[in-house]
Formats: structure tokens, sequence, C-alpha cells
């Protein structure tokens, strides 16, 4: 039993420490103007947690934000870290006391490459004990987008030919992992130099850049694919749609194509959505969605049940071992910049997770 009007804090919390560690987005920088400090630690308000930080993911999104390339990033400075795994050190007022010592994951969009967070609790998901803090993290942001694309909207079925495209990065090989389960076959285009890392997630690699790509894919699905997951957007979504089966399903989720265009972060946004309406107003069976993963968030608990649903069920694959999590390198919060470089590198398989 726990008393839930009382606040508590375990051993090692923000409210015993007295710092906070976090990295700082200044403004449009370089890597390594990306600014590490330390600020007085804030007890939890009502309603939250503060979490200890054990993980947080180096996404794109990141890769955006310091551009200023993000659809909706806050006004510079801030903290960014789309989603980390933590350990609860403090509960405010109103929250169970049994939730402290133990390991959840959560989606935060920014604040999460700090040393101690404080969310929701209703946004917590509990990670299952026996998995690496890391390996869990791999799955929170990418996990739910892949999940909820392929199950949620184009509803992906054994025997159904599926095109990934970016196979090898956080989503995508993702996507792979849990089309592959789902009992479909996989086609995932990336540099050739993922191609080994690509077969081995068990899709059949082709590169991107390519001139012949577009009679490859063909070759491979010559009815169509019945879902293409494209986060690359540009003119490449016409093709996208194009190789879709009478009865396929368009999924885009980013304009990874306009990260180094000069101009507007919403322009491109924009005009991909005109481009997906006018697609479905046309007169067959294709359909064309945008996936957000924060999309229906206004009816919060209806959007909190079914994240909670379906990282749960991304979670129980990974601790029975039928999702492999590829981290590319565990690097201290205090190296963000190395971590940043290393994620933008286009060298690495896998996520790079920074740790305390
Ligand atoms: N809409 C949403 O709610 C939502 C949620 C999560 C993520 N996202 C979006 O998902 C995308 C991927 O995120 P991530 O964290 O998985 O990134 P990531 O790990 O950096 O992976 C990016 C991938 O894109 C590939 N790529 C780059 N240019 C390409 C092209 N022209 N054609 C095909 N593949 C290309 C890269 O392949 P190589 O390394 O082989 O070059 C890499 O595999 C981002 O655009 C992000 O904004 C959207």
């Amino acid at each position: 039993m726990y008393d839930s009007h009382v606040r508590v804090s375990a051993a090692g919390s923000p409210a015993a420490s007295s710092t906070v560690t976090e990295a700082v987005l200044p403004g449009i920088v370089e890597p390594d103007g990306i600014q590490v400090r330390t600020r007085p630690a804030r007890p939890a308000g009502p309603g939250q947690v503060v979490l200890a930080m054990e993980a947080a993911g180096v996404s794109f999104a990141e890769q955006q934000m310091r551009r200023g390339k993000y659809y909706d990033q806050p006004p510079f400075p801030f903290v960014p870290g789309y989603d980390l795994v933590g350990r609860a050190v403090d509960a405010g007022e109103g929250v169970p006391g049994r939730v402290l010592g133990r390991r959840f994951a959560v989606l935060t969009k920014t604040g999460a490459w700090a040393s101690h967070v404080s969310v929701d609790v209703g946004d917590l998901t509990e990670v299952p004990e026996p998995v690496d803090s890391a390996d869990a993290e791999t799955f929170v942001v990418n996990g739910i987008t892949a999940y909820q694309m392929l199950h949620r909207l184009a509803e992906v079925r054994a025997g159904d030919t599926v095109l990934v495209l970016g196979a090898n990065g956080g989503v995508g090989s993702t996507l792979v992992q849990l089309a592959r389960i789902a009992g479909a076959k996989v086609v995932g285009t990336a540099s050739s130099k993922h191609h080994d890392a690509v077969r081995t997630l068990g899709a059949t690699p082709l590169d991107y850049r390519d001139p012949g790509l577009h009679e490859q894919l063909r070759a491979l699905a010559p009815k169509g694919y019945d879902a293409v997951f494209d986060h690359v957007g540009g003119e490449g979504i016409v093709t996208s749609y194009r190789l879709l089966a009478p009865k396929g399903t368009l999924v885009s989720y980013g304009t990874a194509s306009t990260r180094d265009v000069q101009g507007s972060s919403k322009a491109p946004v924009l005009k991909l959505f005109a481009r997906l309406m006018w697609w479905n107003a046309a007169p067959n069976c294709k359909s064309a969605h945008f996936y957000n993963i924060w999309a229906g968030r206004r009816r919060l608990d209806t959007f909190r049940a079914k994240l909670h649903a379906d990282l749960t069920q991304v979670f129980a694959l990974l601790a029975d071992g039928s999702l492999t999590p590829q981290v590319a390198a565990r690097i201290p919060l205090a190296d963000v910049a190395k971590a940043v470089e290393m994620a933008e590198s286009g060298t690495v398989v896998g996520k790079v997770v920074l740790v305390p």
C-alpha cells in the first residue's frame, strides 16, 4: 500500500543531491556548440516523477533541431532529448510511492538529455527488469513509431510485401524486424555499407543511391508493395506512392531529404500534407497517411493507453529475444558533442545512446 498524498523520494534523488547536469542547445550550432551545464535540482511537482536517466537517445529529430529544422521545436535555448529510460527517484504529491526505484521509459520530445528529468506519471511505461536500459532505449521512440505505423496504420499481415526506406536507421531497422515478425517479406533501402546489417535483420537490401533502384524495386514486387514506409519525403514520395499495390498503403513519417535545405521548416511538411490529401481523394483503393507520434494527444487518456499498450508489446518482444537492439555506442552525457557527431556521421549502425 502507499499514501498517494505524501511527497516521497528515494536515496540519490535530486531532492537529496543538489544539481542536475543537462545538455543545452543554445541556438543553431555545430555539435561542439552544445553546452553542458549544471543547475540546482528541483523536486518532483504534483503528479510528477523525477527519473534518474540511465539512457537517453540521440535521434534524427535532434539533427533537425540543431539546424532549427524540426517542425514544432521550442525556441532556443532548450534541452533536447526525445526519449529516455530512467529510474524513479522522487515522486510528487498524488503519485503512488511504489513507483520509486522502478525503471521506466518515457517519450519527451525535448528535455531527455539530462541526468534527472521530471515527467508526468501518466507518461511512464515500465521497462521489464532483465532488459538493459540502453537496449530498451533504442526501442522507445523507434519502437512506438514503427509498431503504430505497421499495426495501426498499414495493418501489415503475413504474406504482405513491404518497402522500408532507410532500413538500417533507428525507426527503419525496427520496422524491418517488426514486419518480419508479422510474417511480411521486406525490401529495405540503405547505403551499400549497411547492406549486411539490413540482410541480417531479414530484409532484401537495395542501395538508394543506385540509378537503377526503381527497376530493382519493381522487380522485387511486380504486383506492387502492400505498404511503403517513407521518412525521406521530397520528390521521392511520388515514387513511393507509385510503387504501391492496388490496395496498398503509403505511410509517410518525415522529410529527412530537406534537413539541409535552407528556408522554412514547415513548408516541406505542408507540401507533403497537400500531396497526401490529394492522393487520398483519388478514385482508387490506395491510401496515403502521414504518421505523427503525437497525433491524438488532445485526448490524453486514449493517447496514453495506446502508447503504453504498444510500447509494452515492443518491450515484451525485446525481453523474449524476438527483437534485437542495435546500440551503436554508449556515450556519457558530458561528451554529448561526440555523440551527436557520431549519430550524424552516417557510419554507425544502430542508435547512439547517452548514459549518465
Ligand atoms: N513522424 C513521426 O512521428 C516520427 C517519429 C520518429 C521518427 N520520425 C522520423 O523518422 C526518420 C528517421 O529517424 P531515425 O531516428 O530512425 O533516423 P536515423 O537512425 O538517423 O536513420 C535515418 C536513415 O535514413 C536513411 N536515409 C537517408 N537518406 C535516405 C534516402 N534518400 N533514402 C533512403 N534512406 C535514406 C539513412 O540511411 P544510410 O545511413 O544507409 O545512409 C538512415 O538509415 C526521421 O526523419 C525522423 O524525423 C518521425
